[in-house]
């Protein structure tokens, strides 16, 4: 068996840490993550230190299907999952992307609650018992590390459930999770559900008890910790809490919680906390779903003292207004690194320290925009430095097209206009003049217009990585095309040069996505023909 399945039983208070943010939480509204974007948060939360990545849902399209087989192939370190239902055709495909990884984990799922059974199932419960033993030994039968999710299990009748999970125990289930897939349960009753668990199912010794829960009433957090503390030993969460409608489990929360309040948890996990910022400003700007300002842990504000009577206390001695120090989750001040004068050894090496190693054309282009960032702006430190890499990170395949150059005349009594500039891959020059509402509207039209896509722009938002002057604006946008939505994103001193970058890499990403009536025919998840499970949408994950 793989040793890390079996870590609990060798230490009774360590906690498994299942990530699953580029799953559940890329179920999110609005969530737009390409292979690319899903391998580069792959590797950092693997830095993170999580247990489990559950890199997708294979079957669910070829786009996922290809996420899961990159992130096993090229993340070593973690455990990596792939959801299935309890159909062979989804069992083997997602054996089919896991199969290169030393650590793969099948995780398949049916419901336990009538509800679910009834109308989304049409299945009864014996069916659905057979299903769980026939498909969970399948499962077995090709990877060791098998995870069952009873969905809905917080609406489930409980003697059911205990009946469900003890046979996929027998079945080989070597995780057994139990979601609170509707965001309903309370910590009380969590709490007696786990202990049920515990105590009613016979072989329940063999394998970890894991807890997921969601956040509609905006208890996912203390349901996971209460669940930890009457026996689980695996805990499933986003960064952010991002995920289905109101989100999932926030990992940054529940790690701090454990961290934080080890004299009363009493429990622990592997996880490096000084990543945790990092990783969440990775997510949030890849996916383009902003943390709210006072967003616990990761938050803006969440180390800022705004009062008088909290600002003396912090300068007479922290701990008066202060449980976490915000350097042990990476945040607060960032290290003055490099400048003007910086060659291009120390800036790789900077690459390096900052966990992103680049190399030949990655690294010259990032270089580049380096210098060019150093000319503007005094100060160049880690903030900058991580914008200009995510800038990097773009679409599959090389850009399409790049911007030459732009020019905006605006003002109060002129109507905005811009100028632009592409060249695509193949040297056309494209230039293109175009009005707008505004001078961002005007050059997003020009590009737009110059590469030949009728875009919407759904969202727009501005943030500065830093402080100062001269921070460095971050623009993320949505960008519709064919309704199909990307996000696109740019940083820079200036925010119109930012908001090309952004729009143009959207168009870059639809211009690689190839033709898109062929992408959606041939992703079967679209289809309806999952025979008794046809019907099933994302929704109900
Ligand atoms: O919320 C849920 O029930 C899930 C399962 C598929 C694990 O996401
Ligand atoms: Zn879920």
């Amino acid at each position: 068996m793989n040793p890390d399945v079996t870590a609990p039983a060798a230490d009774p208070r360590r906690v498994i840490i299942f990530d699953t943010t580029l799953r559940d939480g890329e179920q999110a509204p609005g969530a737009t993550l390409n292979i690319e974007e899903k391998v580069e948060i792959a590797r950092q939360l693997a830095r993170l230190g999580v247990d489990v990545i559950e890199a997708g849902f294979a079957i669910s399209s070829q786009g996922d299907f290809e996420a899961v087989q990159r992130i096993a192939r090229e993340v070593q370190g973690p455990i990596i999952a792939s959801l299935a239902r309890v159909r062979k055709q989804d069992i083997d495909r997602a054996w089919e992307a896991l199969k290169d990884n030393p650590r793969p984990r099948i995780h398949i799922f049916i419901s336990a609650s009538d509800i679910h059974l009834k109308h989304l199932f049409k299945m009864s419960r014996e069916e659905a018992l057979k299903q769980t033993r026939d498909m969970v030994s399948y499962a077995r039968s090709l990877c060791q590390d098998v995870e069952f999710s009873a969905q809905d299990a917080t609406r489930s009748e409980l003697d059911f459930l205990c009946q469900m999970i003890e046979a996929a125990i027998e079945a080989g289930a070597t995780t057994v999770n139990m979601p609170d897939t509707v965001g309903y349960t309370t910590p009380d009753e969590y709490e007696k559900l786990v202990l049920t668990v515990l105590s009613q199912v016979k072989n329940i010794r063999k394998a970890i008890i894991s807890v997921h829960c969601h956040n509609d009433l905006g208890l996912a957090v203390s349901n996971s910790l209460r669940a930890l503390k009457a026996g689980a030993r695996q805990v499933e969460c986003t960064i952010n809490g991002i995920g289905e409608r109101a989100g999932n489990a926030a990992l940054e929360e529940i790690v701090m919680a454990l961290h934080t309040r080890q004299d009363f948890f009493n429990l622990n996990t592997r996880v490096d906390t000084t990543q945790i910022h990092r990783t969440s400003r990775m997510v949030s700007t890849l996916t383009g779903i902003p943390v709210q300002p006072n967003k616990a842990v990761v938050g803006s504000n969440a180390f800022a003292h705004e009062s008088g009577i909290h600002q003396d206390g912090m300068l007479k001695d922290r701990r008066t207004y202060e449980i976490m120090d915000a350097a042990t989750v990476g945040a607060g001040e960032t290290n003055l690194v490099l400048g003007k004068h910086s060659g291009r050894h120390a800036f790789r090496k900077k690459l390096e320290e900052l966990g992103h190693p680049l190399e030949g054309e990655e690294l010259n282009r990032t270089f580049f925009e380096f210098k060019q960032l150093c000319d503007k702006k005094k100060v160049v430190n880690d903030e900058d430095i991580l914008s200009l890499i995510l800038d990097q990170v773009q679409g599959e395949g090389t850009p399409t097209y790049r911007l030459e150059h732009f020019q905006v005349t605006t003002g109060d009594k002129v109507v905005p206009t811009a100028t632009v500039k592409l060249v695509a891959s193949d040297g056309t020059v494209l230039t293109q003049v175009a009005t707008g509402d505004g001078p961002v509207d005007a050059v997003c039209k020009a590009i737009a217009q110059a590469a030949g896509y009728e875009t919407t722009l759904a969202e727009f938002s501005v943030n500065a990585v830093s402080s100062g002057e001269d921070a460095m604006g971050e623009v993320t946008m949505k960008v519709i095309y064919k309704g199909r939505t990307v996000t696109g994103r740019g940083a820079a001193t200036d925010i119109i040069a930012a908001s090309c970058k952004a729009f143009l890499h959207a168009i870059n990403k639809f211009a690689n996505m190839g033709s898109f009536e062929e992408e959606s025919g041939s992703d079967p998840y679209k289809r309806d023909d999952f025979g008794p499970l046809a019907g099933i949408s994302r929704a109900y994950m």
